[in-house]
């Protein structure tokens, strides 16, 4: 009796331990590739199937809304030597005279007096050049400066930047803004749990991405709806989306104390 006793209850635990290893398995599985990439997919702006393929590994077959669709880049601007070389040869006098027709909204002098207009005074050439050559190609939304880059030529464009770059910026005027340990923080080490690169190592002092725009003494209103507009996808000119990865995990507040930290500080460095 004893003997034939001893199997059976050697078999079902045997059979228990088999089951639950197994249901731990399938619960792994549950967990780590359909609840969490499910529970993750709304932040990132991913479908369902796309945020499986990346918790396993795969690239995602389902593009989220701003990936770059193949033969469409983000702008038709290449920081190339030639690129660079065209830069050199702006002419500052001849871009005064066609900065005629900005002036009304950007300022005679390069700095707006509307909020929702940027400052273009002392800003990087290439920066300026970019965003024209953008509004004109369509790759930045032009509803409102379409109408004034259409006419002009790619020679224009060049003349235009290196006569804004060349007007003194509002140097000394403005006072440092409010030190804000959190915000301090994101601008000269950034956020590497989320991705977020620090602000100051492509925007200037620590290093300056080509293209990328001086921001210190912007208008307020202007820096708070770009980083908006990069962040919800409606702006998508930035090359190999570096700013759009980093707006999609600002916060609504964060975008705030960061736009309202840049137009009051000081910008005579890091332009
Ligand atoms: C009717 C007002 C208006 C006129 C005229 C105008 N702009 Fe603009 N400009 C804007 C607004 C508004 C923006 C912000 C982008 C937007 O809302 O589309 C802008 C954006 C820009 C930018 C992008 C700046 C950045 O930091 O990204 C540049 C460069 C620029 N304008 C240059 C010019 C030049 C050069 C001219 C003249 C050929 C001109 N603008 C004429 C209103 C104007
Ligand atoms: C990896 C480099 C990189 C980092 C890090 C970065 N940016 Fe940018 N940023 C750029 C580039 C490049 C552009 C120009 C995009 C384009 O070509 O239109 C830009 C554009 C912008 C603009 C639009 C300015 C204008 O005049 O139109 C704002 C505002 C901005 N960045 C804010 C920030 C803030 C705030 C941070 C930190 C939280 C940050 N950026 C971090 C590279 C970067």
């Amino acid at each position: 009796m004893t003997d034939g006793d001893q199997p059976p209850l050697r078999d079902s635990r045997f059979a228990i331990s088999i089951g639950a290893t197994a249901g731990l398995f399938v619960l792994a599985l549950v967990v780590g590739f359909i609840w969490l990439p499910s529970a993750q997919r709304g932040a990132n702006g991913l479908d369902l199937w796309s945020a499986i393929c990346r918790a396993i590994g795969l690239p995602d077959g389902n593009a989220s809304a701003s990936k770059p669709v193949a033969g469409r880049p983000a702008s038709a601007v290449a920081w190339t030597t030639a690129t660079r070389q065209k830069l050199e040869q702006g002419d500052s006098i001849g871009g005064a005279a066609i900065a005629t027709t900005c002036n009304n909204c950007h300022g005679a002098d390069g700095i707006s007096t509307d909020a929702a207009i940027p400052n273009l005074a002392g800003q990087s050439a290439a920066a300026i050049y970019k965003q024209l050559e953008d509004f004109r190609s369509g790759k930045r939304y032009p509803a409102v400066m379409g109408v004034y880059v259409s006419p002009l030529s790619e020679e224009n464009l060049i003349d235009l930047s290196a006569y804004y770059a060349s007007l003194p910026s509002q140097k000394g005027a403005l006072s440092e803004g409010p030190a804000d340990t959190a915000m301090r923080r994101l601008i000269e080490v950034g956020d590497p749990l989320r991705g977020i690169a620090p602000c100051a190592a492509c925007h200037g002092p620590v290093g300056l991405t080509p293209g990328a725009p001086g921001l210190k003494g912007q208008q307020r209103a202007y820096l708070e709806l770009q980083l908006q507009l990069f962040k919800n996808g409606d702006r998508r000119n930035d090359i190999s989306e570096q700013m759009r990865t980093i707006a999609r995990q600002l916060t609504g507040e964060e975008i705030a104390m960061l736009a309202a930290y840049y137009s009051n500080v000081s910008n005579d460095v890091g332009r």
